[in-house]
């Protein structure tokens, strides 16, 4: 016999995802949106009998069930409250690129397919904020409706044949950004940030797109984007950037914040000076420094941000005859996850397949190595999470998996089926990041962004 005991409790807005998920998917409890728009939440308690002390537990529940609802119901108003400013300013957007219409010879050339695309991008955000909320609120409506127009407008537009709106464009990633911090919050606050108690990678959403490369040129395959993994203090929000025709690192740019990042505002420009340039493009922001790999010698290097001094450390086991399989001289790849600061190479001694050696930081020395049996030239790409190297390799076009991975704890290997979408089919650069547990993804020449899923059973 199975006692169910159901909560109703009035909600102010029709929606469903008013609590974390992750808590409530053991099968105990599960939460549901009743006709009425109402939030509905089935304790199951799966018994026989009827103990004194699952009832004194149950009440307890109930308190805390009721408690939580209370919380997320006020969420649920401010979310409302929030996406109708959105309609606002997606409205004001509309103006705006009437008056454009008028006046569009004034500005610059405008990539027209990019537009849609972030149209597009937008359009699925949307989708799925509606899918969480699992409401058909006529806000909805109302921020579709709107996306047609503006895309009416768009190929209106594009029959002008002017040159260069780039001011829409910038309004579009900022309003793309700010549905995606309504998204986030929407996941509630992440406790789980730097805790590594979960059995790996579950799954990771759909690629996030940000828009082109900061020199708005598709051309510029070669390259990285990303935060920080250790931001001292002052630079929590700074992003990195650089890109390259080829697979040759000559300089690298840095951002204060997100929106200096979309309207290629850099802080700083990091021009390397010749004998320090670097190859292969899998160089990630740590601490405040930058690691990249260089040529000659063969070795690690570091640029420190902050006192801009550049330093060098040859590793002999690395090989220079082993890539990644979409770009050329990727021979050390550089990965920051919760326990600090990695290294990825493919070594002769290892016969190609790659090596994971751990960096002390003070020293920026070798202190540990582990050998896996990834042979590297068959993977894409590959990071570390929570102390686990993560492969990756293609399955077509527009489909990537997670193949493979090795745990520095246990020093097992796994084989894994984890399929995500990629929006464009190579990348060169791909680092998971601890700080937010996002997966960041130079996408030729696009920036991308990945939310993983770990596995907490
Ligand atoms: C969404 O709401 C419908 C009823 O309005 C319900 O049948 C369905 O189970 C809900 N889905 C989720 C994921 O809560
Ligand atoms: C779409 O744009 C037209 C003018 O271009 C405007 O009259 C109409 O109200 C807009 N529709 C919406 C839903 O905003
Ligand atoms: C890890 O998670 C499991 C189940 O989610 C829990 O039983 C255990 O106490 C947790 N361990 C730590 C150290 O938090
Ligand atoms: C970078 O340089 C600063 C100032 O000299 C120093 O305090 C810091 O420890 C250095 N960071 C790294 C990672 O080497």
């Amino acid at each position: 016999m199975r006692s169910v005991l159901l909560l109703l409790l009035s909600a102010l807005a029709a929606a469903s995802a008013w609590i974390p998920v992750e808590d409530w998917e053991s099968g105990e409890v599960t939460a549901s949106v009743g006709e009425e728009g109402q939030c509905v939440c089935h304790v199951y308690l799966p018994d026989t009998t009827f103990p004194a002390d699952r009832m004194e537990h149950m009440h307890q529940v109930t308190k805390d069930l009721m408690l939580e609802v209370d919380i997320q119901i006020k969420k649920m108003v401010s979310y409302d409250a929030k996406l109708k400013v959105y309609l606002k300013e997606l409205k004001d957007l509309s103006i705006r690129v009437v008056m454009l219409e008028s006046s569009a010879d004034k500005y610059v050339k405008l990539d027209f397919e990019l537009l849609r695309v972030e149209l597009r991008e937008f359009e699925a955000l949307v989708l799925q904020l509606r899918d969480s909320f699992n409401s058909s609120s006529p806000v909805f409506d109302s921020l579709f409706a709107e996306i047609r127009n503006m895309s009416l407008i768009v190929d209106q537009l594009e029959t002008f044949d002017q040159s260069n709106l780039l001011v829409i464009r910038i309004e579009f990633a900022k309003l793309q950004k700010k549905l995606e911090d309504c998204q986030k919050e929407q996941e509630f606050v992440k406790p789980d940030i730097g805790n590594c108690n979960h059995t790996g990678i579950l799954s990771l959403s759909k690629p996030m797109v940000l828009q082109i490369n900061a020199h708005l040129n598709a051309g510029y395959q070669y390259g990285g984007w990303g935060k920080d993994s250790k931001p001292v203090r002052g630079s929590e929000s700074m992003y990195f950037y650089g890109a390259y025709t080829g697979p040759a690192v000559h300089d690298f740019y840095l951002y204060s914040d997100y929106d200096k990042l979309i309207l290629r505002s850099a802080s700083k420009h990091h021009d390397i000076p010749s004998g320090w340039e670097g190859t292969g493009n899998n160089y990630i922001v740590h601490g405040n420094s930058i690691y990249y790999q260089i040529n000659s010698p063969f070795s690690m290097s570091k640029l420190n941000l902050t006192s801009s001094k550049y330093e060098y450390r040859v590793i002999p086991a690395a090989s220079q005859s082993f890539s990644y399989s979409y770009s050329p001289n990727q021979n050390l790849d550089f990965a920051a996850d919760e326990n600090g600061l990695w290294v990825l190479y493919a070594s002769e001694e290892n016969l190609g397949k790659i090596v994971i050696a751990k960096i002390d930081e003070k020293s920026f020395g070798i202190q540990d190595v582990w050998k896996t049996g990834a042979y590297k030239q068959l993977v894409g790409n590959a990071f570390m999470a929570c102390g686990v190297l993560y492969a990756t390799r293609s399955v077509d076009l527009n489909t990537e998996e997670i193949f493979y991975a090795y745990d520095t704890r246990t020093k097992e290997e796994r084989h894994l089926k984890i399929h995500f979408q990629k929006f464009q089919e190579k990348y060169t650069n791909l680092d998971y990041n601890p700080s937010d547990q996002k997966l960041y993804m130079y996408n030729n020449g696009y920036y991308v962004s990945y939310s993983v899923r770990f596995d907490r059973e």
